[in-house]
């Protein structure tokens, strides 16, 4: 629960207990991947639990300044830009407050290059006097490949270049950099080290944390340093039909059924023929998602985190039974699917707690094969695909279906997964496995 962060009359700053708002600001030249971390980050906070939205200040400016003409907006000397970039900033902190003191927001991500010491004094104001508490995430990268690759992901796709070609784009790009260059004062271990922040060099070879101060930067911290934009996939499933499946109950550890051990063998060719480098096969402890890896011929690991949603008093019945037995918890399940925990046994929400360091060592890896179950993929996929508490219990996941996720580092979210959501070819011997692509962006 969060604590109370009433301003104090005096000196014009506000109380700031342990509880207080999060402002988490992030530092760097443009194309250091400030908006793939911030997007990534508000997305895995909104996952745990914790209310998140980012705010971005070029978008603000996008708002503004209708037509991007070309980088002399972002010229040190140009007047007129640097008023609009102000006002820009000032009134995306206007939002930040609105969302921390009124609309319940527990943490802000304020996206903007925030290079220069006096801008990030003019926050650190703003935050005191709102009772925020400030976490700044700098990233430094000089690798001009890594900075390359990002233009050509996220910049040359921004409406500033649309009627542009991508050479005079990147060249434009390249000077807008430049215009930040000179005036870009990095945090400092001396100057700034009363700050809280993490510095991230060169995509994660090496970082710098200081001041970490709660539990929440903590966590930022922790997440920040398993990320990684290796290319690889993650493919998730339900194990083969089961024998309580086959009678409509729900829960319990029965054996596959003749239709489970059939599509077992399919994945099995399946997960061959898609050639996947160093694969790791990840099951729960229940019997039939341990029976479907072992019928792959290949090592797997067992967790007990993937085990399914536990429906408590409610194990292995029917619907209807439930229905019948139990028609306040029914109706109850109903209005809340995500909250509603069984008698005796376990919510999403609760799963959702219980998947963390599930998805936490997802991020650590490469290719990946997780067989779980039905709550369980729709818990996993909500954390990928960015789906709020009320989408989460209602995500499709059919049983002999194989969903894969291949992250596009820097990517578009919104466009790429209109784009390239595919249903794709793979179906194996008359539909017995069918495989759905999700291209999972990272902006
Ligand atoms: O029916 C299979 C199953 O995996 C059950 O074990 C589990 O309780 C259920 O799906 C979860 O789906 P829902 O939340 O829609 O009931």
């Amino acid at each position: 629960m969060r604590g109370s962060c009433r301003p104090r009359n005096t000196r014009d700053r506000a109380v700031c207990t342990t509880n207080c708002p999060t402002l988490i600001v992030t530092v760097g030249l443009p194309a250091r991947g400030k908006t793939y971390i911030s997007k990534k980050l508000t997305r895995y906070l909104n996952w745990i639990g914790v209310p998140t939205k980012e705010f971005n200040v070029g978008q603000y400016r996008r708002e503004c300044v209708k037509i991007y003409k070309s980088f002399e907006f972002f010229r040190p000397d140009n007047e007129e830009g640097l008023k609009i970039r102000r006002q820009c900033a000032l009134a995306a902190l206007n939002d930040v407050r609105q969302y921390l003191s009124v609309e319940g927001g527990q943490v802000a991500v304020f996206d903007a290059t925030n290079t220069t010491r006096e801008r990030r004094a003019t926050i650190i104001k703003f935050a005191e006097q709102n009772g925020f508490k400030v976490f700044f995430v700098e990233s430094v990268c000089e690798d001009p490949d890594v900075i390359a690759e990002n233009i050509v992901q996220v910049k040359l796709g921004s409406p500033d270049y649309i009627h542009c070609n991508t050479e005079d784009a990147v060249e434009d790009f390249m000077k807008r950099i430049k215009c930040y260059e000179t005036s870009y004062q990095p945090l400092d271990e001396v100057l700034d080290r009363d700050l809280s922040y993490i510095k991230i060099m060169d995509v994660g070879r090496r970082y710098l944390v200081n001041r970490v101060v709660d539990h929440i930067q903590s966590r930022i911290v922790y997440y920040l340093m398993n990320i990684h934009i290796t290319p690889r996939s993650i493919y998730l499933c339900r194990h083969g039909e089961s024998d309580l499946n086959t009678k409509g109950r729900i829960g319990g550890d029965a054996a596959l059924s003749a239709r489970g051990k059939e599509f077992a063998k399919h994945l099995r060719k399946f997960i061959q023929d898609q050639n996947i480098k160093d694969l790791k096969v990840w099951t729960s402890q229940m019997k039939r998602t341990i029976q479907t890896a072992e019928a792959l011929g290949a090592p797997y690991e067992q967790w007990k985190s993937l085990n399914e949603i536990d429906a408590g008093v409610c194990e292995e019945m029917m619907y209807e039974e439930i229905q019948e037995h139990f028609p306040l918890e029914f109706a109850l399940r109903d209005q809340d699917k995500y909250r509603y925990r069984y008698p005796k046994g376990e919510s999403y929400e609760d799963l959702v707690q219980r998947l963390e360091p599930v998805i936490m060592e997802l991020e650590r890896q490469e290719n990946v094969l997780v067989i779980c179950h039905q709550a369980v993929m729709r818990c996993l996929l909500a954390y990928f695909l960015d789906k709020t508490a009320d989408e989460l219990p209602y995500l499709k996941c059919p049983l002999h279906t194989v969903l894969k996720l291949t992250p596009v580092a820097y990517g578009d979210t919104q466009s790429a997964l209109q784009k390239l959501y595919a249903r794709s070819a793979s179906h194996v011997n008359g539909n017995r496995v069918s495989m759905k692509t999700w291209i999972e962006c990272h902006k």
